[in-house]
């Protein structure tokens, strides 16, 4: 899967062993589901999931790991993606922008890249199918990028796996549930609140000010295939300009924490937050007790990779100080609702 700032990796047989220590548990909402780990995890252990995120990578990801299932759609994958590891180089959009007026990847996958993603556009494949077919693109372009894990910025010198060749492999898909289908959303998560329900929800929010969609504009414009008007030294979307989450804003943040906590139609909920975010763990526990009894889970962890190495200028000197190499992930468990 893709590398992701705030992905839960290592959280996630925690997560699984939380979800399975709550009885008469079959579905699950994943409202903030970015790679879609977590819900492919649930799935794998036979929870029916529910994704929802705002951006459109996400949704083509939860589309693949939540919502299609293996047996659907495995041989028909394998068969397409070995067609399009032989495709022929196209020198195009992708190329120009992420290759040359800025160096993200190679040319030379690049090149693959504008062929295989130009190639699913022109088949009439349904939602699902061409989910997970970008999804396989966009995962093997993550494996010869030249980046820290974000795409604010690029390496000043190529990253060693950058020189590999890019290749596609078949998504890990899950079977269905069998307490029925999984579905993948792309809303806010203060309007799917309002239209999704299960027996229990994961909230994991963004924690700060980091723009998921200016981090990821790569994989935005690999999913949504406009080809946009670009700006700066990471040739990021236009319209990526002024558009900001309430869960990136200090002000906002807890009235949309709340406003979830209030209206979510679940008995149980898992929420994800770590003691650098926005919101402190007494206020996080505050808003969920309004819930029921709040249990926290204390995980320390390393810092993502960025904050390890500091901040660099274009020209590669450090500007930024690394203030600590360790955080807290909590999770917050609130187990019995009234
Ligand atoms: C901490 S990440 C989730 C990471 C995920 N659990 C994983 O393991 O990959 C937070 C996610 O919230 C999404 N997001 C930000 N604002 C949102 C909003 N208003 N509604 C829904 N999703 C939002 C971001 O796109 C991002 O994927």
């Amino acid at each position: 899967m893709i590398k992701y700032l705030g992905s839960k990796k290592t959280l996630l047989s925690v997560l699984g062993d939380t979800f399975q220590s709550i009885s008469k548990v079959r579905s699950v909402i994943d409202l903030f589901s970015g790679t879609s780990r977590v819900g492919h995890h649930l799935k794998g252990l036979g929870y029916q999931v529910h994704s929802n995120d705002l951006n459109s990578y996400a949704h083509a990801l939860a589309t693949c790991y939540v919502a299609a299932d293996r047996s659907d759609h495995y041989d028909r994958v394998s068969r397409l993606i070995d067609e399009m590891n032989t495709l022929e180089p196209v020198d195009g959009y992708f190329t120009e922008t992420f290759c040359r007026q800025s160096r993200f990847f190679q040319p030379k996958n690049g090149m693959k890249v504008d062929a295989i993603r130009e190639w699913i556009e022109s088949q009439d494949f349904d939602w699902e199918l061409k989910s997970i077919l970008m999804v396989s693109l966009m995962e093997a372009a993550d494996r010869v990028d030249s980046t820290c894990g974000i795409q604010m910025a690029y390496l000043k010198a190529w990253a060693k796996r950058s020189h590999n060749d890019i290749k596609l492999r078949i998504p890990n898909m899950r079977e269905r549930s069998v307490f029925g289908k999984g579905t993948a959303h792309q809303s806010d998560a203060l309007e799917a609140i309002h239209t999704l329900s299960a027996d229990a929800a994961y909230l994991d929010p963004p924690y700060n000010q980091h723009k998921y969609r200016g981090n990821y504009h790569i994989w935005d414009s690999l999913i949504l295939w406009d080809k946009p008007e670009y700006y700066g030294v990471a040739c990021k979307r236009v319209d990526i300009k002024g558009h900001r989450s309430v869960f990136n804003q200090k002000k906002k943040i807890t009235e949309a924490m709340s406003d979830i906590v209030r209206h979510l139609d679940v008995s149980h909920l898992i929420v994800s937050f770590n003691n650098e975010g926005y919101i402190s763990k007494d206020d996080m526990i505050e808003i969920l007790s309004r819930r029921g009894e709040v249990l926290v889970v204390e995980n320390d962890f390393k810092r993502y990779v960025g904050a390890q190495i500091g901040i660099h200028s274009p020209s590669g000197e450090r500007v930024g100080e690394v203030s600590h190499l360790r955080n807290k992930e909590y999770i917050f468990i609130v187990s019995s609702l009234v």
